[in-house]
């Protein structure tokens, strides 16, 4: 018999296949399971997400994922009540098998079914921790492997895009960094552990697009940058100094980032600033953002490493709030995805 108040998130718009339970009450949200299973084996060896092998490896883990989430949760598949899926955006065929299955499982089930925008998810899963309608508007900076976006978000779920990069993501940055600097892939938490035992001094990387008013990105530049250096210094020097080196990379990221995002919550009049996206796991974006915000009196808010990266928890979240404002349309009321974002 299902449950009104339990929700099924599934999120597979790139390449972690992530299912999670959670239950609603009147003044709160519990997640009660949050399982994922992270392709990334699967694409290592490839240098990047391979569209292709993360939609057959969806396929094949979505039933697991969603076995151990119900295990984890200690409900029954028939306890769903509702469930929301990741609609867009994300890579075409890894987005098919999460709405697909979302859209089978109401249907045999027969619930309700909703399509989430993926970068709400991500702003609600910072939400999550300080109840949705108390902390707009806010400032969010979302922070991928694949996005990178300054977005305003309203109360009622009316979003404004600030400004976001012109070219690579910022986790792009430390992916395609860390790959000329010899490190594997996905680099970032890799970079951020070795930049822990370096100086972020010891080398002036480029933050592009500094300038007053200026809300767009740009880290293209960055990795050229880490190139040139590279080439220059030759590869013992990097070897020998690959702390400082991440240190000062990190930095050159965090700062640019966190500039932008305390200066736009300035501009726009905003008091909350929410970091969010899995480059949102770095510890010194957050240290940096944090810094800023508190000194310019604003309200700093961020989900725990674990709901930063891609989850079904955030997904299910984002329904959530949005039925509790009279805003959650059916799947098969969205006209167009960008109805949704
Ligand atoms: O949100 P996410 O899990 O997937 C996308 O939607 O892209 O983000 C993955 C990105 C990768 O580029 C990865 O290198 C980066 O997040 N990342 C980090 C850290 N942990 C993950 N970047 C910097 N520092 C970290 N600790
Ligand atoms: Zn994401």
């Amino acid at each position: 018999m299902s449950s009104a108040n339990i929700w099924l998130g599934i999120e597979s718009s790139c390449d972690d296949t992530a299912c999670a339970v959670l239950r609603e009450s009147e003044d709160s949200i519990e997640i009660l399971s949050n399982c994922l299973y992270s392709q990334i084996d699967e694409h290592k060896s490839w240098g990047g997400v391979v569209p292709e092998l993360a939609s057959r490896a969806h396929l094949e883990k979505i039933v697991p994922v969603l076995e151990q989430a119900l295990a984890k949760a200690k409900i029954g598949i028939e306890e769903i009540g509702q469930v929301a899926f990741t609609r867009s955006p994300g890579l075409m065929g890894s987005l098919l098998v999460g709405a697909n299955f979302a859209q089978g499982l109401a249907k045999d089930l027969n619930i309700e079914c909703y399509g989430i925008n993926h970068l709400e998810g991500h702003i609600c899963s910072a939400l999550l921790f300080v109840g949705a309608l108390q902390a707009t508007p806010l400032q969010a900076l979302i922070v991928s492997g694949g996005h990178t976006e300054l977005v305003l978000a309203k109360p009622n779920f009316e979003y404004v895009s600030i400004g976001k990069t012109r070219d690579d993501a910022a986790g792009e940055a430390f992916d395609k960094s860390g790959k000329i600097l010899g490190l594997g892939y996905p680099a970032g938490a890799e970079i951020s552990r070795l930049a822990k035992n370096g100086a972020k001094n010891f080398h002036e990387f480029p933050r592009a697009l500094n300038e007053a008013n200026s809300f767009d990105f740009s880290f293209s530049g960055l990795k050229t940058a880490v190139l040139r250096y590279v080439q220059a210094k030759g590869e013992e020097f990097v070897k020998e100094h690959i702390a400082d080196i991440c240190a000062s990379l990190q930095e050159a990221i965090a700062d640019i980032l966190s500039l932008k995002a305390v200066n736009a919550a300035q501009k726009y009049g905003v008091e909350n600033i929410a970091l969010c996206g899995g480059v949102s796991a770095n510890y010194r974006l957050r240290e940096l953002l944090a810094e800023r915000a508190e000194k310019n009196g604003l309200n700093f808010i961020c989900p725990p490493p674990s709901l930063c990266t891609d989850n079904g928890a955030m997904i299910a979240a984002a329904a959530i709030f949005r039925k509790r404002a009279g805003v959650l349309a059916k799947n098969d009321e969205v006209k167009a995805w960008s109805d949704l974002w």
